[in-house]
């Protein structure tokens, strides 16, 4: 029996054959399996036809072995080859052969030998796939999610996929060696406040009542601290019903930890040594640690970002003082008005056009800012419609400031000082690619530390929580709750790789009268206090250790490390920019009963 696609219910083809579906994978058998009998199962990935013999390529997850059929041997073996597309499954039996001279195939790892088949049979058939299945190919991204399971076959995502869980392995046993326990945290639970919108699950047992999915597990990791667990991680999925990026998923995961008895360093000590664990299992990279640390201020004065990209210079400088002594109109309005001159150099931008400058004066304004000032600096002295505004000691000074030589451009806002670090942080960004200052191979951690505890909210004129309300604040600010809230500094810390937030983390308020402070400070009632979290407040009046911990986005970590645009790129089945999976065609309407059963009514105006 040649050619069967109906294997299950053809008993004559139940033989050992089909039941020992394989004996290798298509990626294993080497120059020292010669003259073995061995069976394979796997994809056509190429078919050659060279009139006597046809040549397939045979391919799964771990790899590509050339199968010989020779359609000479009968009728049956000729119908299979002819019938053989691509994406078929095909399983074949027969010796391992060596190569004949000339014919090995230096880019494959089975590249030495091939298998003549003296038995062989297609156990699935494929329709045409709607994209050829090739490393090379790059289908529409629409394509890809709607066939995730082809573009799995592809080879880049398979290898993203087993890339990251080499990455989880490293972490689970990294932590199990230092004693922390995996618990799971529930799905259905009650609002954490990360603070983005919460997915809501409606309850049919108990009508009108709404489930949320976990934003993060932080109350129930604290409460496991409570619980005496000491150490826990989790590798759990979050729910956000955010604005998505390329970094953001609606649904994402998180290496979460929360650890008893630790401060600041002793978290960041066991959080360098799991990172490092990571990047030798992914990549064979040694890490230099313990990693640097920065300010936030300092992070906001020199980069415009809590999570500076320090691949490359061109810092940031803020230049008021010496504004403050120019004739130019706008730096002298906007720092009558409470603001800031702040500008950066651009290494080589003497040379940039008139359009050049055009151009990034737009992106400036597309990025918020009401224009970009700018001067060169050439060897026979400055180049600027506003440099008769100045004087040229104040332009040395200016030029001194921002460190910029001769052949640099120096820019400027003129704004409020937040406007400006989100401005020119951007734009450091934007023209650090552009100039090609970034050196793509380069791995840069930092860990951000003494960010505010609170940001004050001018929309809802109130405080709010930089990190969440359960954040400690530094004991020696206690005394600021009372008297200027603003200024207290967070025990809190993020990890940034390469500009991109990777972890966020604090020791927590785990004494009573502290986190009554901080609601208070957050405007957050006794009684809104009590709904929210009471169950946390109580705990935490049984004795709560001091206690601390992070979340690491394993998504944003894996998508480094494969070098990859998007974390859509590492995940299996992850959801398009308006938070839909093209493939299940998710979310969906539901059946009227669905909706009846759970009290609700569609209400779309
Ligand atoms: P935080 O909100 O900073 O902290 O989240 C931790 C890390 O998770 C990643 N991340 C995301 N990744 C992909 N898509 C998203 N939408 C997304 N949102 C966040 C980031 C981020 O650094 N409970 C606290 C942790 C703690 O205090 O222990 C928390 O969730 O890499
Ligand atoms: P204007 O006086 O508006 O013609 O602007 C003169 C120059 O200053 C132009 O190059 C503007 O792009 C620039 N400019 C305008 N507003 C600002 C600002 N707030 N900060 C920095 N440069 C500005």
């Amino acid at each position: 029996m040649f050619y069967n696609n109906n294997l299950l219910v053809n008993e004559v083809v139940m033989s050992d054959f089909t039941r020992h579906a394989r004996t290798h994978t298509c990626g294993q058998l080497r120059a020292a399996d010669e003259g073995k009998e061995v069976t394979l199962v796997g994809w056509v990935h190429r078919r050659r036809d060279h009139g006597g013999l046809v040549f397939v390529d045979l391919r799964d997850r771990f790899g590509v072995t050339q199968v010989v059929l020779n359609p000479q041997i009968d009728a049956a073996a000729h119908e299979l080859a002819h019938a053989l597309r691509a994406e078929f499954i095909l399983q074949a039996r027969g010796k391992v052969s060596h190569r004949p001279a000339g014919t090995v195939n230096e880019k494959l790892d089975t590249g030495e030998i091939e298998v003549y088949a003296d038995h062989a049979q297609i156990i699935s058939q494929s329709k045409t796939p709607p994209f050829v299945i090739e490393e090379g190919e790059t289908p529409s991204e629409a394509v890809k999610l709607k066939y995730r399971y082809l573009e799995m076959r592809r080879g880049p995502l398979a290898r993203a996929l087993e890339m990251r869980h080499r990455v989880c392995m490293a972490a689970r046993r990294y932590l199990d060696a230092l004693g922390f326990l995996e618990v799971e945290t529930p799905m259905l639970t009650k609002s954490t406040p990360e603070g983005a919108r919460d997915f809501l699950a409606p309850s049919r047992l108990s009508p009108g009542k709404f489930f949320a999915l976990p934003q993060s597990p932080q109350l129930f990791k604290q409460l496991l601290m409570v619980g005496g667990m000491d150490r826990y991680f989790q590798i759990v999925k979050c729910f956000r019903d955010e604005d998505l990026r390329a970094d953001r998923q609606p649904e994402f995961t998180q290496i979460d930890m929360e650890m008893s008895f630790v401060d600041e360093e002793e978290v960041r000590r066991v959080c360098e040594g799991l990172i490092g664990e990571m990047f030798m299992a992914a990549r064979a990279i040694k890490l230099d640690t313990p990693f640097p640390l920065i300010s936030y201020a300092d992070a906001m004065n020199r980069f415009g970002v809590d999570r500076p990209d320090l691949r490359f210079g061109m810092e940031l400088a803020g230049v008021s003082a010496l504004a403050a002594q120019c004739e130019f109109k706008v730096f002298k309005d906007a720092l009558a008005g409470g603001g800031a001159v702040r500008g950066m150099a651009v290494p080589g931008g003497a040379a940039f056009s008139r359009k050049d400058l055009e151009d990034i004066t737009n992106e400036a304004i597309q990025l918020g800012a009401k224009g970009l000032a700018w001067i060169k600096v050439t060897g026979e002295g400055y180049q600027s419609p506003i440099a008769k505004f100045f004087q040229t000691a104040t332009l040395d000074g200016i030029r001194e400031a921002l460190g910029a030589g001769a052949g640099d451009l120096m820019v400027f806002v003129a704004d409020s000082v937040k406007a400006g670090y989100a401005v020119l942080g951007a734009l450091r960004l934007s023209l650090g690619h552009r100039l090609g200052l970034i050196d793509g191979a380069k791995l840069n951690f930092v860990w951000v530390v003494d960010f505010p505890l609170l940001e004050y909210d001018e929309e809802e004129k109130r405080y709010v929580a930089l990190h969440h309300p359960f954040t400690s604040p530094k004991l020696e600010d206690i005394a600021l709750f009372d008297t200027d809230p603003g200024k207290m500094r967070a025990r809190a810390y993020d990890l940034v790789l390469n500009g991109s937030e990777i972890g966020g983390g604090s020791i927590r308020i785990h004494q009573r009268e502290v986190q009554d402070m901080m609601f208070r400070a957050l405007s957050i009632g006794p009684d809104e206090a009590r709904e929210k979290f009471g169950f946390l407040l109580e705990a935490f009046e049984f004795g709560a250790p001091p206690h601390g911990g992070i979340a690491f986005g394993l998504d944003r970590i894996c998508a480094i490390l494969t070098g990859a645009e998007s974390i859509r790129d590492v995940i299996a089945f992850p959801k398009t920019q308006k938070g839909a999976c093209l493939l299940t065609d998710a979310p969906s309407e539901v059946a009227p009963r669905q909706l009846k059963e759970l009290g609700l009514k569609r209400d779309l105006s």
